[in-house]
Formats: structure tokens, C-alpha cells, sequence
């Protein structure tokens, strides 16, 4: 009979021990974090077998994590110098994401904390994103105005206070990464077409040359539409093909990539000044972009605002992530029950708890 699980909570824990487990995507990861400091942060990926696919494909996903979890997660705690009785609480991304891949971390959370006697915390995907932001400095409070990019969802956010956020303003089709993942595939990289994409342009002299849509500038509030800006991309490289005319791989990926992240700067930096505030965080695996990183370091520079980034590899998905936003629930006393489900989707109005 299934038993409701009553955790050790020590409420007086600023700096609790998390181990977060991560697996909702073609990443197998484990972290532990103290309070905002990483003790260690552990990642297996089945993406090299992914992009053979063009893709990633749940199954190859499921069975990839099964095979690397429970190693990962050793490695995660031996690494970190710490033995199991020192972790006050496990957080496991619960969703969105893969619901095979999903599962197997949920399964192996759930075991694994009921066998420590430790609380289990379950984690959003996306909110996990939005605290990478709490690694990279130990300082940061809210109020601050953040910008969200990932695969699934784009986003200026207004962070009111810990854990509490309001959406000023989101995309109103593509999201900036999914943007991203579409053009690469036009262009013959692979996936992720991030990271490949910014590989491409360094073969050129990564200027725009090639005209693109207007992208919502000073126009749609903090709405963001990048459907357009996608079937520009395709429409031109389908003309010139057509037209049996050469043309830059790399001129093309500037240009789309130029017109993708400028409007994110500048629609963040306008809810910054509306809000008053003056801290802007980002997360996500767009904010990994080093253009979009740049831009924004000049733009609050240029502002006098103070601009927090997780380090590139804790934008793309991770677990100090998820164990960092593991510290958010923990203090806020949010624990799941042992009956916790894994869940394919979840909206971001539900993610952040706002209508
Ligand atoms: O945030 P994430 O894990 O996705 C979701 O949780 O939804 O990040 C994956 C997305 C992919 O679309 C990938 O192409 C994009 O982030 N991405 C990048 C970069 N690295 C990853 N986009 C632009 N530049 C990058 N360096
Ligand atoms: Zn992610």
C-alpha cells in the first residue's frame, strides 16, 4: 500500500545538499549543489548517436539514460566529496521532456531517495533552466528581468521575488532554439543547430548581408514570432537553389542569427527599463550563444545594469540546474509524494505558476 512520505525538512538549511538528476532530453545528468556553490556536476550524452539522426529519438534517449544513470550518478557524489547521508534532498526534473527519458530519472529519483530517507523534490524542467542563473552568483536576488531561450520556449520574465515569476511577454509561434534547429536542418548541419550554426558563421565574416523580416522590433509588446523569420531563411535558400545560383552557408546562418538574437536583447532591455530594475539574468541553451552573450553584455553595460550568465554549459541542459532550483523548493518547504509521474508537457503559465 503506498505510504505518503514525510520528509526530514530542516527548515533552518540555507544552504541545503541537493543531488539533482536530470534526463529529459538525450543528457544523463547528476549534480550536487550546496546552497548556489557546485560541488559537482556530472553529464553523459547520447547526443553524437542523436545527430546521426537528425534528431533525437526517444527510444535511442530512454535506453541511453537506463544504461548511464546510475553511474552518473555515482560519479556525481563521489566527485563531490560528499557521502549519501550528507544530501538533504534529491530533485529530479519531472518534466517537460521525453516521457521514456522522463521516466527513467523520475524512477531512479524516487528509489534512490526513498532508500537515503531523504525528501524528493521534483523539478521543472524550464524553472530549472531559470535557476542556472543562481550559480553563477551567490548575491543574486530578485527583482531582476530574465530572459528565457531554450528549445521549447521563449521568453522575457519578470522575477519578482525567489521562485515567483510574471510573463511580460513570449513567442507567439517558434521558439528562438527550436528557430535555431530549423534553420540548421535547411542548411545541411546538424542538430543541435545552435552550437553548429555558430560554427558555421565562423567560416565567414559573419556580417547580416542577406536582408531578413523585421522580427516584432519595437512592435507585439515583449512578444516574440519567429515563424516568419524561418520561412525567409528556407524561402531564400530554396530560390537560389532553384535558381542554380551559389550562395553562404555561413552569410545566411549571420544573417539569421543577427536577426534572431538582436530582437531578444532589445525587447529584454526595454522590460529591464519598464520594470526599473537592475539585474538582467538569462537561461536557456540560446543564452549559450556567444553573440547573444555579447550583445547583452554590451547592451546592460552600456546601461549601467548588472548582467548575470550561467557559465555556457549550464544553459544547455544539465543537473546543477535542476538541483540549483532543488535549493529553491527546499527552502520553500516543496516536496513531492513517492507517487510523483513523470509529464510530457507542461505550459509555461503552469511552470510559473501564473494565469
Ligand atoms: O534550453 P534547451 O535545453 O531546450 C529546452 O529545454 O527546451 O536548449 C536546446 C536548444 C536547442 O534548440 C539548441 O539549438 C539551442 O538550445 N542552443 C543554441 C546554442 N546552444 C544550444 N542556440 C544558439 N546558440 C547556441 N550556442
Ligand atoms: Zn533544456
Amino acid at each position: 500500500m503506498y505510504r505518503a512520505y514525510t520528509p526530514e525538512w530542516d527548515k533552518t538549511k540555507t544552504a541545503p545538499v541537493i543531488l539533482g538528476i536530470e534526463s529529459s532530453c538525450d543528457e544523463t545528468a547528476a549534480a550536487v549543489v550546496r546552497g548556489r556553490e557546485i560541488l559537482s556536476d556530472e553529464i553523459a550524452s547520447s547526443a553524437d548517436v542523436q545527430s546521426l539522426f537528425g534528431g533525437v529519438v526517444p527510444e535511442i534517449a530512454s535506453r541511453a539514460h537506463t544504461e548511464a544513470v546510475a553511474a552518473v550518478v555515482k560519479k556525481a557524489v563521489e566527485n563531490a566529496g560528499i557521502g549519501y547521508a550528507d544530501i538533504d534532498a534529491v530533485a529530479v526534473t519531472y518534466g517537460a521532456g521525453l516521457l521514456g527519458a522522463l521516466l527513467v530519472g523520475v524512477s531512479f529519483a524516487k528509489a534512490f531517495a526513498y532508500v537515503l530517507g531523504k525528501p524528493l523534490i521534483a523539478v521543472d524542467h524550464i524553472r530549472g533552466h531559470l535557476a542556472a542563473a543562481y550559480t553563477a552568483a551567490p548575491d543574486l536576488e530578485p527583482p531582476f528581468v530574465t530572459l528565457l531561450a531554450s528549445g521549447g520556449h521563449t521568453a522575457v520574465l519578470y522575477a519578482e521575488t525567489e521562485g515567483k515569476f510574471e510573463i511580460l511577454g513570449a513567442t507567439l509561434d517558434d521558439a528562438a532554439g527550436e528557430a535555431f534547429d530549423k534553420v540548421a536542418r535547411v542548411l545541411g548541419l546538424r542538430y543541435p543547430g545552435g552550437p553548429n550554426i555558430e560554427r558555421c558563421i565562423r567560416e565567414g565574416n559573419g556580417r547580416p548581408v542577406i536582408p531578413m523580416p523585421k522580427m516584432l522590433k519595437g512592435g507585439g509588446g515583449y512578444n516574440f514570432s519567429y515563424s516568419g523569420l524561418k520561412t525567409a531563411v528556407i524561402n531564400y535558400c530554396h530560390t537560389m537553389e532553384q535558381k542554380g545560383e551559389p550562395y553562404s552557408k555561413a552569410d545566411v546562418a549571420a544573417s539569421f542569427q543577427c536577426a534572431a538574437i538582436d530582437v531578444l536583447v532589445e525587447k529584454t532591455l526595454e522590460a529591464a527599463a519598464e520594470k526599473g530594475v537592475n539585474t538582467v539574468t538569462a537561461g536557456g541553451g540560446v543564452a549559450a550563444n556567444s553573440y547573444l552573450r555579447d550583445r547583452l553584455a554590451k547592451a546592460c553595460g552600456e546601461r549601467g545594469l548588472r548582467l548575470v550568465l550561467p557559465e555556457k554549459r549550464l544553459c544547455t541542459d544539465n543537473a546543477a540546474m535542476i538541483a540549483s532550483e532543488g535549493v529553491v523548493q527546499y527552502r520553500l518547504g516543496n516536496f513531492a509524494k513517492m507517487d510523483l509521474n513523470a509529464k510530457a508537457s507542461i505550459p509555461l503559465t503552469a511552470t510559473l505558476g501564473v494565469k
